[in-house]
């Protein structure tokens, strides 16, 4: 018969891996319930706050109220509140993935694309209020929608993760290109700002590949064409 105190986990060394492993186990709740609380703050700020940038919105030195005709404020209104949406979904992608990423250096590079997201967040709001419109009525449901998009691409691993946000970046850029392309021709203001953000969704993308990212398999990708097709397409009237 065993006595209280010998063999099995009862003994002092049993006792001091339980008491391990109660301490980890509470230390990883609360990191978990931190990286929670952070992931909560940020959503809301995003969805609710206003946008700020940290630099000054392309094109200012353009004339802000250019001769643009009513058919074309509302074409290019329309073009800016998909783009607004857009950040905001590609905000929360990042936000997932950061909340699920492995390492510190790819949570630490995922949260910089976010950081760079929000000054386009800004700029588009910036310009859509110039324009006298507003932003998509649907962007808390884009941003939790990307959010758990992006964490679920995260459980995958960092590699598929960066994966993920190059692919994304490169659809991004294809879909700059076409809106650069509807923008009325005399809306030099909402240009300069697409260009600018062209031009950093293609550095966003290519710090993603140049980190080890592996692109998703092909079904994945045309899903993703799909779910962005639908946000665009409600985002440009609602
Ligand atoms: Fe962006
Ligand atoms: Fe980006």
């Amino acid at each position: 018969m065993q006595s209280p105190g010998q063999g099995g986990c009862t003994g002092p060394a049993g006792e001091a891996a339980i008491t391990s492993i109660m301490v980890l186990n509470i230390m990883g709740s609360g990191r978990l319930i931190d990286s929670g609380i952070a992931a909560l703050d940020r959503a809301l700020r995003a969805v609710l706050a206003p946008a700020r940038t940290s630099r000054p919105v392309p094109g200012a030195e353009t004339a802000p109220t250019q001769s643009l005709s009513e058919g074309e404020r509302r074409v290019s209104a329309a073009l800016m509140r998909v783009n607004h949406a857009g950040e905001l979904a590609a905000q929360a992608l990042y936000h997932g993935q950061a909340l699920a990423a492995r390492s510190a250096a790819t949570r630490e590079m995922l949260l910089a694309a976010a950081r760079s997201e929000s000054d386009h967040l800004a700029w588009c709001e910036a310009r859509l209020t110039e324009l006298a419109s507003r932003p998509s009525l649907l962007n808390p449901l884009w941003y939790a929608g990307s959010f758990l998009i992006g964490a679920g691409a995260a459980l995958l691993g960092d590699r598929a993760s960066l994966g993920f946000v190059a692919e994304t970046e490169r659809q991004v850029e294809g879909h700059l290109d076409e809106h650069l392309s509807r923008l009325p021709p005399g809306d030099d203001r909402s240009r300069a700002i697409l260009q600018a953000m062209r031009a950093e969704e293609i550095e966003h993308g290519a710090a993603a590949a140049a980190a080890g990212g592996v692109l998703p398999p092909a079904p994945v990708r045309a899903l993703m064409r799909r779910t962005a097709r639908i946000m665009t397409g409600s985002a440009y009237w609602i």
